[in-house]
């Protein structure tokens, strides 16, 4: 089971830059963060409006003078203090997380990070240079990853279980955008919009989860080519996509498939991998996280439950939060990752090696290069492009 005492015996000084009110990620970041008392929200510049932010803060209990007008003035300030922030999340629109990030950085903070990570791979990689030189711990909230059922199944493809890897099929697909919710909605507005969202709308904001189930399931598949196609169905989206479909060559000879649609009418979330292997099929369905499908050629089909002994003994049980046949969900899977984006930030600065597997700038580098090769690919007609 999970152990919930306190890391090294503090908790960590937490900033936040954006999540502020109404903000459709903010609360998912406290809500897993200060779930264990492995943060605590010490300060914040959480809206793009100063007054929002101080009333916001204040109603969460935050000392007036450590609510603040923008990132650059809650770093700045911060630093002065002896009680200053160590760790910071950006849970801002795209077009500013590689700014703020790197601002982080530069003022010597643990940086959390919401995807994608940045606009190029030319960013993606002055983070990872700056996290490296810094010697700082860099997570990217792959927000579902905290899900046990994940660490089962990338069990099960490194003993072998389901075979040699063949096809991989991906998906996340919702139907929430299938007519022009923009109109009325900011946050679907900036989803659209290329300065803020940057080069696609729905490979970005859902397809990187996907794929990045992928990297977590079977780490060792290298994409050797992609194929890309897109569509804006809500013309008035061009040439930010609502739909896209990928195809992926493995350097081993496996192929992959990845869907990603905001106008799935009728769908919720359908976001789902299915791994299928020469002896064995899995797949995952984030709707229904604390299962995951075991289909074996020939045999009847099983599902296999959280917390339940017959799983592989790793991250899988060691973050059970309730036992066997109790429902755990997102903000669980989040506060998964919280906890050890903790752990891994309690080492670092104990210069202890950093053994915990977290998402880090390396994974929020690699969905920036799949982004820009998807690109690549569609606005070259749909043509394979080397990975
Ligand atoms: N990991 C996930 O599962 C997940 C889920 C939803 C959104 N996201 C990501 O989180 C980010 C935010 O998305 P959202 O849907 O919460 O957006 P949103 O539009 O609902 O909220 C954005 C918040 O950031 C604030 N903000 C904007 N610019 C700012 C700035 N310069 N400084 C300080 N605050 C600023 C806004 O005032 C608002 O409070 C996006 O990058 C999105 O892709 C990730």
């Amino acid at each position: 089971m999970f152990n919930e005492e306190l890391l090294q015996g503090k908790s960590l000084r937490w900033g936040m830059v954006g999540g502020g009110r109404g903000s459709e990620v903010g609360y998912l970041h406290r809500g897993s963060a200060l779930r264990d008392n492995a943060f605590t929200l010490v300060a914040g510049a959480f809206d793009i409006d100063p007054q929002r932010c101080i009333s916001f803060g204040e109603n969460l209990g935050i000392a007036r003078d450590r609510l603040y007008s923008n990132y650059q003035e809650m770093f700045a300030e911060e630093a002065k203090r002896p009680d200053g922030i160590e760790v910071v999340s950006i849970a801002t629109p795209n077009s500013t997380h590689f700014e703020i990030a790197k601002a982080a950085l530069e003022a010597n903070l643990h940086v959390i990070c919401e995807k994608p990570l940045c606009f190029t791979v030319e960013q993606a990689q002055e983070l990872i240079d700056l996290t490296e030189k810094k010697n700082r711990v860099f997570g990217v909230t792959y927000g579902y990853t905290g899900a046990q059922m994940l660490h089962q199944a990338r069990k099960m493809v490194e003993n072998g279980d389901l075979g040699e890897i063949r096809v991989i099929n991906m998906q996340f697909a919702h139907g929430f955008h299938s007519s022009e919710v923009e109109t009325s909605s900011a946050g679907a507005k900036w989803r659209v919009t290329p300065e803020i969202a940057g080069q696609t709308y729905v490979l970005a904001d859902i397809g990187t989860h996907a794929f990045f189930l992928s990297e977590v399931i079977a780490p060792q598949l290298k994409v050797k080519e992609l194929l890309c196609t897109r569509q804006s169905f809500i013309k008035s989206r061009a040439p930010l996509e609502d739909n896209a479909v990928v195809l992926l060559q493995y350097e081993n000879g496996a192929i992959g498939n990845l869907w990603a649609s905001a106008v799935n009418a009728g769908s919720m979330h359908q976001h789902k991998i299915r791994v299928i292997g020469s002896k064995a099929s899995i797949e995952w369905w984030d709707e229904h996280p604390n299962q995951l499908k075991y289909e074996i050629q020939g045999e009847p089909a099983r599902v296999l439950d959280r917390g339940m002994g017959y799983l592989y003994q790793d991250e899988t049980i060691n973050c059970d939060r309730a036992g066997g046949g109790h429902a755990e969900g997102l903000f669980d899977s989040w506060a998964n990752l919280y906890h050890r984006f903790a752990v891994a930030i309690h080492a670092k600065n104990n210069n202890q090696e950093v053994k915990i597997n977290y998402p880090s700038v390396y994974d929020g580098a690699e969905g920036v290069k799949f982004l820009a090769k998807c690109v690549e690919s569609a606005n070259s007609g749909s043509t394979w492009v080397n990975y």
